[in-house]
């Protein structure tokens, strides 16, 4: 029948096409590192065991009012004694690495001194395990629980000291098996929701002056980090940080919007990665800031911007920016009434952020390798009477998300790897346990993991090496 040719000769006309489009439209790089992130406050619990110390985090989820239900990192996801189900869980999706943190204050009880062997030794077994299971760890030091006992926090100087002794002290006992390394977790989060906002422990909203000193002791300890932990690990050892930047999407794929994005993402991270990556404060900030930009002492700058391995980029949410013409050459778009969002109330979808992310790090500062170190959304996942958990939006998140990385890749960008955030449904900070971000559905009356609909999902994606 006419229908039949027709099919038959559209077929073989659109035959290559489709070839190509099942390698180059869909797939990643045959070494992609595809992997999952957690962090210790988040998911260990055991606050009281084996002599760890109480952290700002402890203090502050246990000051009412200030997590909501007031919640607690007690217990968490108990991952401290339920890590080989965890690791379990990962061995079955195929991952390769996995990105966990340390939490200090099992090593150093209190910041520093003495350190607490079991804390050592508590590593020692979950790095075993991940690396019998064939899982590569990717180790942070540093995610946001500080020692409660090291006076005045971040805006003490003495902390970054304290931080890089306690990495030195970690590289050292675990280099012989961990090869990547990043030293702090998102400098202007703990930086700014501690201090500016107030809205994370310790709860602070302190003025300009003091707020930039504590960026500062932030991006200090990553700078010492670095040193300290180059001095005792192996060589060979990678070291990085993984940091949430500021990211911008050009409205519009033009030559002027493009230049504008890359002005936005090194102005607005000045405090930040644009300090870490350039070794200096830009001059317009310390210009903007006058009197409250922070005191800096000789050596601090060149501590900050060692030279890196790699980059390691936690990727949510961007602003949209616009060329202009007034004497920073761009402008920020505001959020709309009807951005799409999901339920973590600033997390809007823009999965284009994926693309740029890696493309503005890039095009500015030329990191060798480039990791996503996070990426994940909270959803409102549904259970089913059978106890399936389905939560389609998150795939939808992360498919779109993953399409606008993979064209980073295909444009030849080094990213090599992708951590999605998170393993497994944890303590979310200030929104306590009311926001679930991960692909492990978590009963936390009962500790039981049920593997989401977005987990079966990723599964396949590792598999195929390909977005599906
Ligand atoms: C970034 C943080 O590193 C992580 O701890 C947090 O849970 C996720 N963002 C989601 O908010």
């Amino acid at each position: 029948t006419a229908g039949a040719t027709l099919t038959a000769a559209s077929s073989a006309a659109a035959a290559p096409r489709a070839a190509e489009r099942s390698t180059d439209a869909s797939g990643f790089p045959p070494d992609f590192l595809w992997g999952c992130a957690t962090a210790a406050y988040q998911i260990e619990g055991a606050a009281k065991e084996d002599g760890r110390g109480l952290t700002n985090w402890d203090v502050f989820s246990h000051t009412p009012g200030k997590v909501a239900n007031n919640a607690t990192g007690d217990v968490a996801s108990d991952s401290y004694h339920r890590y080989g189900e965890d690791i379990a869980l990962m061995k079955d999706l195929g991952v390769r690495a996995y990105r966990m943190s340390l939490a200090w204050s099992r090593i150093f009880p209190e910041g520093k001194g003495q350190p607490n062997q079991k804390g050592v030794d508590h590593y020692n077994r979950v790095i075993d395990a991940l690396l019998a299971a064939g899982i590569t760890p990717y180790v942070t030091m540093f995610h946001w629980d500080l020692p409660q006992a090291l006076p005045g926090g971040w805006q003490n100087r003495d902390t970054p000291k304290a931080f890089a002794d306690y990495a030195g002290f970690m590289a050292g006992k675990l280099s012989d098996r961990v090869h990547h390394f990043m030293t702090v977790n998102e400098v202007r989060s703990f930086s700014d929701l501690g201090h500016k906002s107030g809205t994370h422990a310790p709860g602070l909203m302190l003025p300009p002056r003091e707020l930039n000193q504590v960026r500062h002791h932030a991006i200090l300890a990553h700078g010492l980090g670095v040193g300290a932990i180059r001095a005792a690990a192996r060589p060979g050892t990678q070291v990085g940080v993984a940091d949430n930047a500021t990211f911008f999407v050009p409205v519009v794929e033009t030559p002027e919007h493009i230049a504008a994005t890359l002005r936005a993402t090194r102005q607005e991270n000045a405090m930040f990665l644009t300090a870490i990556m350039e070794g200096r404060y830009m001059d317009s900030y310390l210009t903007a800031q006058g009197a409250a930009a922070p005191v800096v002492q000789p050596g601090d700058m060149a501590a900050i911007g060692s030279p890196l391995d790699f980059l390691a980029i936690n990727v949510y949410t961007p602003f949209y920016v616009m060329a202009d013409d007034t004497p920073s050459g761009y402008s920020v778009l505001p959020r709309t009434l009807n951005s799409p969002r999901m339920p973590s109330p600033w997390l809007y979808v823009s999965p284009e952020v994926g693309y740029w992310s890696v493309r503005s790090v890039s095009d500015l500062w030329k990191p060798k390798t480039i990791f996503v170190a996070e990426n994940g959304c909270s959803a409102d996942d549904m259970v089913t009477p059978n106890g399936q958990v389905l939560d389609p939006d998150r795939v939808m998140y992360l498919r779109n998300c993953l399409t606008h990385f993979r064209r980073a890749t295909a444009e030849g960008y080094p990213l090599k790897g992708y951590f999605l955030w998170s393993l497994l449904d944890n303590f979310e900070w200030a929104d306590g346990y009311t926001n679930r971000f991960g692909i492990h559905y978590v009963d936390f009356e009962t500790q039981k993991r049920t593997p989401k609909l977005s987990a079966h999902w990723y599964r396949e994606l590792i598999r195929r090496n390909a977005l599906v």
